[in-house]
């Protein structure tokens, strides 16, 4: 780990804080039709957008009209690379169009240059919960084979136009979040697909993942052909699942669970199905359309690294049976309950640095491919005082710890990692919950919840403080 070569960074996505939702020919996306929430009021996803309803990513912390200042300013913290996302419907405003909307595509021209520029290496998730409503509603999202073919144009668009200035690329942001059919956002943002009556989740997941998984392979296979140098890895974030304890019945209770964060980088790592989900499509009679084809496609389109981010861990308990699950941060466990030895933040999510180490190694092991934490940071609410000061040593604590358990398991288990990028380095709007005030960033931006605000950008205590952990390659925590 040279600081020439590790990728310290900050990490944001398109729809979280571009704004400027039907600026430039853009078309609306799945996210375009979510409302603001709050912790513990789940956001709503209205059928179109409404006049009386508030969506906080339409506006965001528009950086289409701030990002050459915020750009500078990501300069002066130093980042060696930023990790962002195209917005898929301003290269493609439906989805289904043959020919992309320029005016979208020249957007981003100007946001890699001024990257460029400034010695920022752009990392881009193509697909970061921003498809197309209209692939949602009119064809059903990747329940829709034809979607496949939608994503692999729309992926080829983006490698040939920017091939000489992007090398880091991510195929689908978090894709392993679906798993959780509990919670209707997860399926929406992942894949444009809601269930409907009298529908087996679970099957349509598997489906729908297949889709999605092939979708991710042919992007690979077309994009090694235009580009050999290119990195494209896949993205998916990693909860470590801990047995409750020592009785095998609670370790047998974690390792199972642990199928449902594996199985997406299974195959994308390894390009087969796994044993344990080949059973299951079985023992349940599952009747998916995975063709000869596919799985050739599968094994061809490997990545070449795991990007993942991770916030924090959980633990499942075998005798346990949850019947609220909208009262859990994990609600695809039925059986989690809390750490007792580990702290949450206000919105529940436990604090646990040791588990980053822990994740690390156990990715290392199973897949020996390099891994890059594409996010990890603090949601915390921010006191603005006297002359636009913010003391967020709290987010410095967390950042630290975390940072410092990296580099643990890269100088002592050995573990190959490519880079770390601080999620939502400057505040953005809360995926989960729509707000404003569940702030991420080491920059701050004076937005509220119901979108009031100047908008103007100032530094946290923890901007200095992350620019010299950058500047000394991680040895000033
Ligand atoms: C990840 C997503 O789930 O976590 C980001 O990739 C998201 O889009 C981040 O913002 C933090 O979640 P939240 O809900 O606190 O914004």
């Amino acid at each position: 780990m040279t600081n020439k070569t590790f990728l310290w960074g900050g990490a944001l996505a398109a729809h979280q804080f571009e704004g400027g939702w039907d600026a430039g020919g853009k078309g609306p996306s799945v996210v375009d039709v979510m409302t603001a929430g709050a912790h513990g009021v789940a956001r709503q996803i209205t059928q179109n957008i409404e006049a009386d309803k508030f969506y906080p990513n339409h506006t965001a912390i528009d950086f289409y009209h701030h990002y050459k200042d915020d750009i500078k300013m990501f300069a002066e913290l130093g980042l060696k690379c930023l990790r962002t996302s195209i917005a898929w419907t301003r290269i493609f405003p439906k989805g289904d169009e043959l020919e992309p909307n320029e005016e979208g595509l020249r957007f981003y021209d100007a946001v890699f240059d001024e990257l460029i520029a400034h010695g920022i290496e752009p990392v881009i998730t193509l697909s970061h919960f921003e498809i197309p409503l209209h692939l949602a509603r009119e064809y059903g999202g990747f329940r829709n084979r034809k979607v496949v073919d939608f994503f692999e144009r729309f992926a080829i668009t983006c490698f040939e136009r920017y091939k000489h200035k992007v090398k880091y690329w991510m195929t689908f942001n978090e894709i392993n979040n679906q798993m959780d059919t509990s919670n209707p956002i997860f399926f929406w943002t992942n894949s444009g697909v809601q269930v409907k009556a009298g529908e087996n989740p679970q099957e349509v997941l598997y489906q729908v993942a297949h889709y999605e998984l092939l979708a991710s392979a042919k992007a690979v296979i077309a994009g090694k052909k235009i580009n050999p140098d290119f990195q494209i890895g896949c993205m998916v974030s990693h909860v470590p699942i801990y047995p409750f304890s020592c009785n095998p019945d609670d370790m047998m209770a974690s390792e199972i669970a642990m199928h449902q964060r594996f199985f997406f980088a299974d195959v994308h790592v390894r390009g087969y199905y796994p044993s344990y989900a080949l059973k299951e499509f079985e023992r349940e009679g599952y009747q998916l359309d995975i063709t000869e084809e596919d799985l050739a496609c599968l094994k061809k389109g490997t990545v070449d690294y795991i990007g993942f981010s991770y916030y924090m861990s959980t633990v499942v308990k075998a005798d346990v049976k949850n019947e609220n699950r909208d009262n859990i941060v994990n609600g695809a466990l039925p059986n989690a309950v809390e750490n007792p030895y580990i702290k949450s933040s206000d919105w529940g999510w436990p604090i646990d640095p040791e588990g980053l180490r822990y994740t690390l190694n156990r990715l290392y092991d199973r897949y020996q491919l390099p891994l890059f934490i594409v996010e990890n940071g603090f949601g915390a609410i921010d006191e603005v005082e006297g002359d636009h000061q913010i003391h967020d040593q709290p987010r410095i604590d967390y950042l630290a710890a975390h940072i410092k358990a990296m580099l643990t398991a890269i100088h002592y288990d050995g573990v190959d990692v490519m880079g770390y990028t601080a999620w939502g380095i400057i505040d953005v709007v809360s995926f989960t919950t729509g707000e404003m005030k569940k702030r991420y960033g080491v920059i701050y931006v004076d937005r509220d919840n119901a979108g009031n605000g100047t908008m103007k950008r100032y530094k946290k205590d923890s901007f200095n403080w992350y620019k010299s952990v950058i500047d000394t390659n991680g040895e000033n925590l």
